[in-house]
C-alpha cells in the first residue's frame, strides 16, 4: 500500500517536479532575528483559509434570495446537524481575520517593515485590508436581517452623497432603486465570487512580494538591518540572509504554527461558546423602533455617522474616505528610508496611539449611542404648545402621530428632538401637503417609509398637523411662488428678532 502510493507520488514528482516548486519557498532563508512579532501574518492568512473551507459549506445551504436566505440560516441554525457551529466559525473567524490583519499591520508600521524595498508589500497588503473589509461589509449582509437591511441602507446612503455618480452608484449596488432581492444577489455575487478572487490573487502578490523582498530583520537600534539606506541596504541585506539566515520551514515556521494552533483552538472555543452570529430579527422596512449595529469592524464609521450634525456628514463621507486611503497607501513614500526602530520614530508611535484610542473609543460610542442622536425623543420630549394650540381636531390628532411614531426621533419641533432629519417647525414652507404624504409614505433621504406603518387616516391626520407646521400668518407652499415669498418673510423676521 505504502509502496503504491509512492510510486505514485513519484510519477507526479517525475512529471510536475512540484515538490521542487513547493520546496524553494518554503526552505527560503529567514532572518534569524524574525522571532514572536512575525506570526500575525501568517495567522490572518490561516483565518482566511478557515473563512473559503467554511463558506463553501455555508454556500451548500444557504439560499441567497430575499424571500429565503433568512429562513436558510435558521435552517443551518436549527436543523442541520452542526450548521451553528459552521455558522459560527465563519461569523467569529471573519472578525478574527480583520483584527489579527490589523494586529499585522500595527507590527509592520511600527518596526518600519514597510520601508524600502518593501513597499510593494505594504501596498498589496492595504489593498488586502481593503478587500476584507469588502469581506467583512458584504458578509454582515448575507445575514439578511435588521442589521443587515439598515446596514445596507446606511451604506448606500453615504455612496449616494458623492456628488454626480452617486445616484448611478448607488442604484448599481442596489440593484434598482430599493434595497431588495436584486441586492442581495449582488452583494452575495460579491461575496462569494468577486472579493474572495481579488482577495486570493492579492495574496499572491503579497506573499511573492515577501519571498522577492525577504521580511525585515528585528529593527532593535544598533543591530544590522535597523537603518534603511537605499544605496546599501538590499545588498547587505542578501548577503547577511546568505550567511546567518535561517530557513523558514521547519525553523521559523515552527513559531507560525504554535501560535496559529492556539488561535485556532482560540476561535474553536469562543464559536462553540457564544454560537453563531445572528441572525437578528427579520428585516422589516416598516420596523423602524429597531437599534442597528453593524460588525465591529465598521462600528466607529456608524459612531461618527451617528454622532455627527446632517450639516458635515456630507462633507465628511465625500472627503474623509479617500484622504484615510490614500494616506494608507502613501504610508511608504513619507518615510520610505532611515531608522525603523519604534523607539526612534516617536511620531509613528504617536499616530498608533492615536489611531487605536480613537478607533476604540469610536467603537464603544457606536455600541451605545443611539441609532439616532436623539433616541427618548417620542417618549420624553411633548410637542411643544405652540404647535398645538387652536388647531382643529385632525391636527391635533396628527400631533399625536407625531408623537407615537418616533418621527421625533429624527425630527425636532423648535429645536427640540432629533436632528438626523430636518426640523419640522416650518416644514409647511417648504412641502405641499402632496409632498408631505410622499415623503411619510415612501421616506427617502435618511427617512424610512412609513407607508406600511401609518394607516391612510394617520397619515391624513400627520400630514394635516405638519401642514399647520409654518410661521404664524404665513399660507405658503400651496400656491406657486408662494414659498419663495414666506421663506423671505421668515428670514426678514428672523434678522428682526
Ligand atoms: C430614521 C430617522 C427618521 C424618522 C424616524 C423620520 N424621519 Fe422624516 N426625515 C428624515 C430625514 C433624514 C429626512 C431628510 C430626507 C432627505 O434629505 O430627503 C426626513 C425628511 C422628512 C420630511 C421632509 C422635510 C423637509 O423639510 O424636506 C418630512 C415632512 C418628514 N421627514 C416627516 C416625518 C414624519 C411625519 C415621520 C414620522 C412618521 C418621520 N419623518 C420620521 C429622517 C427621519
Amino acid at each position: 500500500m505504502i509502496r503504491m502510493l509512492k510510486g505514485a507520488w513519484e510519477w507526479i514528482e517525475d512529471r510536475t517536479g512540484i515538490a521542487e516548486v513547493v520546496r524553494e519557498p518554503m526552505t527560503h532563508p529567514v532572518p534569524r532575528s524574525a522571532k514572536w512579532w512575525y506570526v500575525f501574518g501568517s495567522c490572518t492568512l490561516m483565518f482566511f483559509m478557515i473563512q473559503v473551507v467554511t463558506g463553501i459549506c455555508l454556500a451548500l445551504v444557504y439560499a441567497p434570495s430575499a424571500a429565503t436566505a433568512y429562513d436558510s440560516l435558521l435552517y443551518l441554525n436549527y436543523d442541520v446537524p452542526m450548521g451553528w457551529m459552521l455558522r459560527a466559525i465563519h461569523g467569529w473567524s471573519s472578525n478574527a481575520m480583520v483584527f489579527m490583519m490589523l494586529v499585522h499591520m500595527v507590527q509592520v508600521f511600527l518596526h518600519g517593515a514597510y520601508k524600502y524595498p518593501r513597499e510593494m508589500t505594504w501596498i498589496f497588503g492595504v489593498a488586502l485590508l481593503l478587500t476584507t473589509l469588502g469581506l467583512a461589509f458584504t458578509g454582515q449582509v448575507m445575514r439578511w436581517d435588521a442589521d443587515a437591511y439598515w446596514g445596507v441602507g446606511i451604506g448606500a446612503s453615504m455612496m449616494g452623497r458623492f456628488p454626480v455618480i452617486g445616484g448611478w452608484l448607488t442604484h448599481l449596488v442596489l440593484g434598482g432603486p430599493i434595497i431588495g432581492g436584486d441586492t442581495l444577489s449582488r452583494f452575495f455575487t460579491l461575496h462569494v465570487f468577486v472579493l474572495p478572487g481579488i482577495a486570493i490573487a492579492l495574496i499572491g502578490g503579497h506573499l511573492m512580494m515577501v519571498l522577492k523582498q525577504g521580511i525585515s530583520e528585528d529593527p532593535k537600534p544598533g543591530t544590522p538591518g535597523a537603518f534603511v539606506d537605499k544605496a546599501t541596504y538590499k545588498a547587505e541585506y542578501k548577503e547577511r540572509i546568505r550567511r546567518k539566515g535561517i530557513p523558514f520551514f521547519p525553523v521559523a515556521a515552527q513559531r507560525d504554527m504554535v501560535f496559529c494552533g492556539v488561535m485556532l483552538i482560540t476561535l474553536i472555543i469562543v464559536a462553540a461558546w457564544y454560537g453563531p452570529i445572528g441572525p437578528g430579527p427579520r428585516p422589516d422596512p416598516t420596523l423602524i423602533d429597531v437599534t442597528p449595529r453593524p460588525d465591529f469592524p465598521f462600528l466607529w464609521i456608524f459612531a461618527v455617522l451617528a454622532l455627527l450634525t446632517p450639516a458635515v456628514e456630507d462633507y465628511l463621507i465625500i472627503t474623509a474616505a479617500p484622504i484615510l486611503l490614500l494616506a494608507l497607501f502613501m504610508v511608504p513614500f513619507l518615510g520610505g528610508t532611515g531608522a525603523r526602530s519604534p523607539s526612534s520614530r516617536p511620531i509613528a508611535v504617536l499616530v498608533v496611539i492615536l489611531l487605536i484610542s480613537g478607533v476604540g473609543v469610536l467603537s464603544m460610542l457606536g455600541v451605545t449611542s443611539p441609532w439616532s442622536p436623539h433616541m427618548q425623543a417620542w417618549t420624553s420630549d411633548a410637542v411643544p404648545p405652540s404647535f398645538v394650540r387652536s388647531r382643529s381636531p385632525l391636527e391635533l390628532q396628527g400631533a399625536i402621530v407625531l408623537q407615537h411614531s418616533q418621527c421625533r426621533n429624527c425630527h425636532a419641533l423648535d429645536g427640540i428632538g432629533g436632528a438626523r432629519g430636518p426640523d419640522l417647525s416650518d416644514v409647511a414652507l417648504r412641502l405641499t401637503p402632496d409632498q408631505l404624504v410622499r415623503q411619510v409614505q415612501q421616506g427617502g433621504g435618511n427617512m424610512p417609509a412609513f407607508g406600511k406603518n401609518l394607516s391612510s387616516s394617520e397619515t391624513r391626520a400627520v400630514v394635516a398637523f405638519l401642514d399647520t407646521c409654518h410661521p404664524p400668518g404665513a399660507r405658503p407652499a400651496n400656491r406657486p411662488g408662494a414659498r419663495l415669498e414666506a421663506l423671505r418673510e421668515l428670514d426678514a423676521k428672523r434678522a428682526g428678532n
